[in-house]
């Protein structure tokens, strides 16, 4: 038996319930990671590490947990990351997404592989309401242009390329569940040639190049003025060269929800080494870092804003609460989140976004040295 939304306290309680009721392929889709899915639970597990130091006689009477994000106001630090095949979980697919974000004011990526087109999205959102194009770039580099372009012309703000993908992880859950339906119009230069025996991500996958490299950077600031942000650093030396580059605002410190290389190291751990190296150099305002993977309560927003983020990335859990509710559940996500964070900067005694600082946490539980 389904429990009532109301019964759902907080962001795992959806997964649990989505994984009752959704078809079994979707599921698979969704909840798997790369490999043995050690990186995946280690993305949860990361946040475990770090504790808080709370301070005390703060008056937080009143909390403001806005902030901003490559220029645009939002209400809360985190936003709806890119997530492929949305109408996997919900016939209405991503622009049930749309939806909530714009009820709470918050960003969504929208995925270059999402069921619903772009314009479908773009136009499921409000006047005014920011929008970000997550980019898996064509080995035809006109293709990647001309949807590079659209985005910018249809008014997105912020262009993410994904660069831990060159070629897409190995989730064997997905494999086994032998994906014959895929259901979305996304581009795909396979054309009847693609191995749907592999599983929804693979067949999905074919067209992207596999050899993009930094030297792409400049020719991708000559097409577009969004800013663009890499999504998948995973070594500090990466965010160096980023920012060294000049064709980058942003990084996103993520392994793919833990869906591509196996043991790669979660974005919270990347964080607590990239930080030190840039406030060193003077470098902490020349880049926005964004994290993702793993984030399931205000705490762990928290925390990597503790440790210089930007913002936070959040992915499954609004597939579930989608899958299972659709736009009452991903409301309900957001306000339980909303409240969570409400609380916690009252308890760790801060009432804003910038209050949040290194000296708010206690990483020594972190393999950092
Ligand atoms: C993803 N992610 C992803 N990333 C990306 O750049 N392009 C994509 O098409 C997808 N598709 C996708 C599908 C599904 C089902 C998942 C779960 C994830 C990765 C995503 O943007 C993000 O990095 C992770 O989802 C963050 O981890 P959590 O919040 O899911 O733990």
């Amino acid at each position: 038996k389904m429990p009532i939304l109301e019964q759902c306290y907080n962001l795992m309680d959806f997964e649990a319930v989505a994984k009752n009721i959704m078809k079994k392929t979707a599921w698979a889709y969704y909840s798997s990671g790369a490999d043995d899915e050690i990186t995946m639970r280690e993305n949860h597990s990361a946040f475990h590490k770090i504790w808080f130091r709370p301070r005390i006689l703060q008056n937080v009477k009143d909390i403001d947990f806005s902030t901003s994000m490559l220029g645009t106001k939002v209400d809360m630090p985190f936003y709806v990351t890119a997530t492929a095949l949305g109408k996997l979980g919900n016939p209405e697919g991503e622009v049930v997404l749309t939806r909530g974000a714009r009820k709470h004011n918050i960003i969504q990526m929208i995925p270059t592989l999402a069921s619903c087109s772009f314009d479908e999205i773009r136009d499921a959102a409000e006047e005014g309401q920011t929008q970000w194009l997550q980019l898996y770039v064509n080995s035809d580099r006109n293709i990647t242009k001309r949807i590079v372009e659209h985005a910018e012309k249809r008014g997105c703000k912020g262009l993410f390329i994904t660069v831990d993908a060159p070629q897409l992880g190995r989730r064997e859950k997905d494999m086994r569940s032998k994906f014959s339906d895929v259901g979305s119009n996304v581009q795909n230069s396979g054309g009847d040639s693609v191995d749907r025996s592999q599983g929804a991500a693979r067949a999905i996958s074919s067209f992207i190049d596999p050899s993009l490299s930094w030297d792409d950077l400049p020719w991708f600031r000559s097409i577009t003025s969004m800013p663009i942000v890499l999504k998948g650093v995973q070594r500090v030396e990466d965010v160096v060269r980023a920012i060294e580059s000049r064709c980058v605002q942003g990084v996103v410190l993520s392994n793919h929800g833990g869906r591509q290389l196996d043991f790669a190291r979660s974005g919270l751990e990347v964080l607590a080494e990239v930080m030190p190296v840039l406030r060193e150099r003077g470098w902490q305002d020349r880049i926005e870092i964004f994290v993702d993977g793993g984030v399931r309560r205000a705490t762990d927003i928290i925390k990597a804003l503790c440790l210089g983020a930007k913002g936070v990335g959040i992915g499954r859990p609004f597939l579930y609460a989608m899958s299972a509710y659709g736009l009452a559940g991903v409301d309900r996500a957001m306000q339980l989140l909303k409240d969570e964070m409400e609380m916690n900067m009252r308890l760790i005694g801060c009432s804003s976004v910038d209050q949040l600082n290194p000296t708010m946490v206690d990483t020594r539980g972190l393999s950092m040295h």
